[in-house]
């Protein structure tokens, strides 16, 4: 038993005959922002889309907080994520995303107001997402990763499309959430 808040062993996972990730393995720590890099198309999102179940892997697995992302007994609050390629309905009001997503983890709507406080996005939440700039959506990504106030946090490329501003803001804030003990992965 590791007390690592994320381990993946023996990770592959192939596409037909691409073998996008290759018998990855390494654990994440608690309380350390641990940045994930490699060129593009290196398999760094189909890496974390199989940590949080997205993608079923060929070999290998991944736990978290030593479980499998399925069998968590409180996901919301275990782990928040981005993942590429999971967006948001441009037609719905920004609150309203989140309200969905709190109420399927059973959180309080109260808790939708405060993320958007913290990410910046207070002033425009009752706006439609489809209105957003690219920075806006990613901010609301991470609202919406923060939601459970989770224990863990995989972030895919948190920082991209943020004006330089943005991309300090979101440095700071991942490494206060680490300092509080919080894994990050990204
Ligand atoms: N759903 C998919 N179907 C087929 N190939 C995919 C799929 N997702 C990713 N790939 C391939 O897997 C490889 C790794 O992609 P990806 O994990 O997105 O890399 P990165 O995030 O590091 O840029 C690429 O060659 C990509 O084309
Ligand atoms: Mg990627």
């Amino acid at each position: 038993m590791t007390d690592a808040a994320v381990v993946v062993d023996g990770l592959t996972k192939r596409f037909g005959a691409d073998l996008a990730v290759d018998d990855v393995s390494f654990e994440v720590p608690a309380g350390r922002v641990v940045g994930f890099l490699g060129p593009n198309g290196a398999g760094k999102s189909t890496t974390l889309r199989a940590i949080v179940g997205l993608t079923a892997p060929t070999a290998g697995g991944a736990t978290i907080l030593g479980r499998d992302v399925r069998d968590l007994d409180d996901p919301i609050r275990t782990v928040g994520s981005i993942v590429d390629g999971v967006g948001f309905h441009p037609g719905r009001r920004a609150i309203d995303e989140l309200r969905i997503c709190g109420a399927a983890g059973g959180l309080p709507s109260a808790r939708c107001d405060e993320v958007l406080e913290l990410v910046g996005l207070a002033q425009v939440g009752r706006k439609r997402v489809g209105t957003y700039s690219f920075g806006m959506k990613q901010r609301l990504g991470l609202a919406a990763a923060m939601l459970g106030d989770p224990q863990v946090l995989l972030l895919d490329e948190p920082a991209n499309g943020l004006d330089p501003e943005g991309i300090q803001w979101v440095r700071g804030f991942l490494r206060h959430l680490a300092d509080e003990g919080r894994p990050v992965g990204g």
